[in-house]
């Protein structure tokens, strides 16, 4: 049977948009079973060179600047939303109202009523969707949340997430996007934090409903760029400074809905830590334990083991979810680009098969009112509770 090829339109070609044009490229090597071709049909940016780069290097038919070229060409058959977050309202909007099924990068917007509108113009128009909440395609996530939803470590107690990292702890480092409200909306919470609440609440199948949370600056001001770069690297700064908006960094305690308690934290300008980005799920019965830095590893303790009590790591191998699609021998590690490739094959089986397989833009509008809780608990001073959103979620599945 011939292949089916769904044409790709692609938004932003920084570090996002290259990953999410690598995965495409990966579907029908890794994915053979969905009988599915991608093809590299229209990529849109707003600078010159990335465009040449998206032709000459990376394959596309061709390059524009305007998103709405791409939303305006009924052979562009799925999008992919990789530009910064104050344009992902404007252009999942358009996507939607196109008919276009989309896979957009998290936070969806600057702001949960952003997220809000997405969700739902998205859900009015029927489109398939894809939320870039990579870290839950880990094998070891997936079995965390197997075993998790299996009862073996018991009622779930409490939990805890940090992610602590230093992309952002050189204060000669560029102004970008990321550190203006406008452009990102807060900071750290959007940028780091919410994976945190969205693999929380996929592991746990569960809501996070109220939050107490405290926020800082530690980095006031820094050098204001010349020259754009790819994700935060390749920016060139001048002598001139601008003042830093949003916050380095947050902690909270969280409440989820079937009684669970814990904390979430995250930094953008830790010294120490790289991407420590960290899970722990504590039960009656046993205890979890991930970290991204050593994606593979997944810490189990069941606490029935009485003789060998305490955390075994158990390292990812073919029978566990996906690992076999990239690495045939237990113990050779996957790595960041292969959870794109899995949530690439997510958001195309969802556009053939109508069904919601990757994160939703429910999964993104619930991590984005866990922001927004957050960042109304800091101007409160007070436990705030998180607005329940109104589309369905792939974690409660
Ligand atoms: N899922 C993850 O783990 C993850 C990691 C990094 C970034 N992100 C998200 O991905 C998105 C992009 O981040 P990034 O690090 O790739 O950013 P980036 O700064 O590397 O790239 C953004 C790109 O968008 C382009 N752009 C800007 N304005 C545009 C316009 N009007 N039309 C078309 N293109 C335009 C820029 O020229 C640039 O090439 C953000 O929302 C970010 O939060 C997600």
């Amino acid at each position: 049977m011939s292949k089916k090829t769904l044409k790709v339109g692609l938004i932003g070609l920084g570090w996002m948009g290259r990953l999410h044009t690598r995965s495409y490229k990966q579907l029908a090597e890794r994915f053979p079973e969905l009988n599915v071709q991608t093809e590299l049909f229209t990529a849109c940016d707003a600078q010159e060179e990335n465009r040449r780069i998206a032709v000459e290097e990376l394959g596309y038919k061709k390059a524009v600047s305007d998103y709405r070229e791409v939303m305006a060409d009924p052979q562009v058959d799925i999008v992919s939303i990789c530009a910064p977050n104050f344009l992902h309202k404007e252009i999942a909007l358009a996507a939607a109202a196109a008919g276009k099924p989309f896979w957009i990068e998290k936070p969806m917007g600057v702001c949960a009523e952003e997220s809000a509108q997405i969700a739902l113009a998205a859900q009015k128009a029927g489109v398939a969707t894809a939320v870039g909440f990579n870290y839950r395609h880990t094998p070891a996530v997936e079995k965390a949340r197997e075993i998790v939803r299996a009862g073996r470590i018991g009622r779930i107690t409490n939990v805890r997430a940090w992610l602590i990292a230093d992309y952002a702890s050189n204060p000669d480092g560029p102004l970008t996007w990321r550190y203006d409200t406008k452009r990102a909306g807060a900071g750290v919470i959007p940028d780091l934090m919410c994976h945190g609440a969205d693999l929380i609440q996929y592991i746990l199948g569960d809501r996070i409903s109220r939050l107490c949370a405290s926020t800082g600056i530690f980095i006031n001001e820094r050098p204001i760029p010349t020259k754009e770069g790819v994700g935060h690297t390749g920016w060139e700064v001048s002598d001139r400074k601008g003042k830093v908006d949003n916050e380095d960094y947050v902690a909270a305690l969280i409440e989820l809905s079937a009684g669970a308690i814990g904390t979430l934290e995250s930094s953008r300008v830790a010294n120490g830590p790289r991407a420590e980005y960290i899970v722990e799920i504590y039960g009656t019965e046993g205890s979890l334990r991930w970290n991204f830095e050593f994606l593979n590893d997944l810490w189990v303790c069941l606490a029935k083991d009485r003789e060998f009590t305490g955390y075994k790591r158990v390292m990812a191998g073919p029978d566990f979810p996906n690992f076999l699609r990239f690495q045939p021998g237990a113990g050779t590690s996957m790595g960041f680009d292969d959870m794109k490739a899995v949530e690439a094959a997510q958001f195309v089986s969802s556009v053939i098969d109508g069904a919601q397989n990757a994160p939703s833009v429910g999964d993104g509008w619930a991590a984005a009112e866990v922001g927004d809780a957050m960042v109304r608990s800091v101007s409160s001073g007070a436990w705030e509770t998180v607005r329940q959103v109104s589309v369905p979620t792939t974690f409660e599945k």
